[in-house]
């Protein structure tokens, strides 16, 4: 394998993943932001999200010499060892979703505006973000360079899961309407020795929205599941047990919950609808994919209503609710799009008066203290002093501790012994031996919930 000198713009999930990542498989990695503090950070070896592996891979590439940190992309170009050119540049720039749907493509446009002419000839530009279809083509365009090619290839990994994912992925895809340039990078993940999808670049840019608007259906159809589960008496844990099985169809996700949420499934489904929409093709599916994940949202506020007072159209107002785990999902600090935050709007609309607890939170970070809220949201320091008083527990994020809590504790502390558990995680006869009544999604005995 040969090492390359690989430069990546923006050390957020994907970016900084990437530049340890590939540092690890024995490239010569320069990670460039524009956040000086961040990079001081890096520098020091502190990095400020919470994902598995990831900080002690930066700290050892780090001290390998494989991996550098600067300040700004027009310093990555001069960061490279004996001041040698970067041969491939990858773009990890957030790509937010803007109006209507569509991507906001500034901070890619100016990174190459910043070093599209500084680039040595022959470099390979390589988008990792998720971006609107002919977004190669326009980077192309912006470039203004004939001799530097323009490649897709899009990133699957999970946050959480992040390290493990990149360096050991389901497929690598790489697409471009240089074929050249497009191996050039496939051949910078060459030992890990995964299938790898080489085309063009409109194909390569579709496959990442294919990819996780499928996964936002597939839990939109298993939400949606649960809720006639709840209609008919059946229990939708072993429905998906039953369908998992069809190779067709698998195991994984299909975890019923509050809705999916995160920076990419809200932001990715949004997107490819505007693609749909743009070239006149009227996805249904897709929209519906979307309404039924809007509905799940007030679908938990309904069951909160109708558990705490035992009425469809009960009052929640000054109700004191618990809301264990904050994040989008388990295993990450983030809060972006989180299913959790909608839902506590909606109940604070609803006149409820709400305290969190999130284990993300427990610590501050780079030494400062822990925050006292989240999005309006006071915090507790764990999850008995969430519950103090509280007329239900909702589970609102599948934290693995709130399987193991003691929850005859909690029991003790609430002021009505009422659980919701949104993730169906906790184990109900746990919860009724603590005395606690335990409301899921789509089990069987726990009645409906029409909306
Ligand atoms: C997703 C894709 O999985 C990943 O391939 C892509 O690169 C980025 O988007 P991520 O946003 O990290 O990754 O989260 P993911 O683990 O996919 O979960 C998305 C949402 O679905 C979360 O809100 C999660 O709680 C929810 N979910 C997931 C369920 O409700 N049930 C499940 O069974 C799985």
């Amino acid at each position: 394998m040969f090492a390359r000198r690989v430069m990546v713009v923006g050390t957020g999930y994907v970016g900084l993943t990437t530049g340890a990542c590939l540092a690890s498989l024995g490239h010569e990695v320069v990670c460039a932001d524009i956040d000086e503090a961040k990079v001081g950070r890096l520098r020091r070896g502190v990095v400020d999200i919470v994902e598995p592996g990831l900080a002690e891979l930066v700290a050892e590439q780090t001290s390998a010499g494989r991996l550098t940190f600067v300040v700004g992309a027009g310093a990555a170009l001069a960061a490279f060892e004996d001041g040698r050119p970067a041969e491939v540049l990858f773009l990890c720039v957030p790509t937010p979703m803007g109006a209507g749907g569509v991507a906001d493509l500034r901070a890619v446009e100016s990174v190459i505006e910043e070093v599209g002419a500084e680039l040595a000839a022959g470099t390979v530009v390589v988008n990792k973000s998720t971006v609107p279809v002919g977004t190669a083509a326009r980077t192309a365009e912006l470039l203004e360079r004939t001799d530097v090619a323009v490649v897709s290839n899009p990133e699957f990994l999970r946050e959480g899961s992040a390290v493990k994912d990149f360096l050991g992925p389901d497929r690598i895809v790489v697409g471009s309407d240089n074929q050249d340039a497009a191996e050039r990078v496939a051949a910078l993940y060459a030992r890990l020795g995964a299938p790898t999808v080489l085309t063009d670049a409109a194909s390569a840019e579709l496959m990442k929205y294919a990819a996780n608007c499928f996964l936002a259906m597939k839990l939109s159809y298993v939400n949606a599941m649960a809720e006639l589960c709840e209609r008919v008496g059946a229990d939708i844990g072993d429905v998906t047990e039953g369908i998992g099985y069809d190779r067709r169809i698998g195991q994984a996700f299909l975890s019923p919950g509050p809705g999916w949420g995160g920076s990419c499934l809200p932001k990715d489904t949004h997107a490819l609808l505007q693609v749909a929409d743009s070239a006149d093709f009227e996805f249904r599916l897709l929209r519906a994919t979307i309404d039924t994940n809007t509905r799940q949202r007030q679908r938990i506020v309904d069951k909160v209503r109708l558990a705490v007072t035992g009425k469809r159209t009960g009052s929640l107002s000054r109700v004191r609710l618990a809301l264990l785990g904050l994040t989008f999902k388990a295993g990450t600090d983030d809060l972006r799009d989180s299913p959790a935050l909608a839902i506590a709007a909606l109940l604070r609309q609803a006149g409820a008066e709400l305290v969190g607890f999130d284990p993300a939170f427990v610590e501050g970070k780079d030494g400062a203290a822990p925050p006292t809220e989240i999005d309006g949201v006071p915090l507790a320091a764990d999850a008995v002093s969430a519950a103090q008083g509280a007329e239900a527990v909702l589970v609102l994020t599948e934290w693995p501790m709130f399987r193991t809590l003691d929850w005859s504790v909690i029991a003790t502390a609430v002021k009505r012994p009422i659980v919701i558990d949104t993730r169906n995680i906790v184990d109900p006869a746990t919860l009724r031996r603590a005395g606690l009544t335990a409301v899921g999604l789509g089990r069987r005995g726990e009645g409906d919930v029409a909306a």
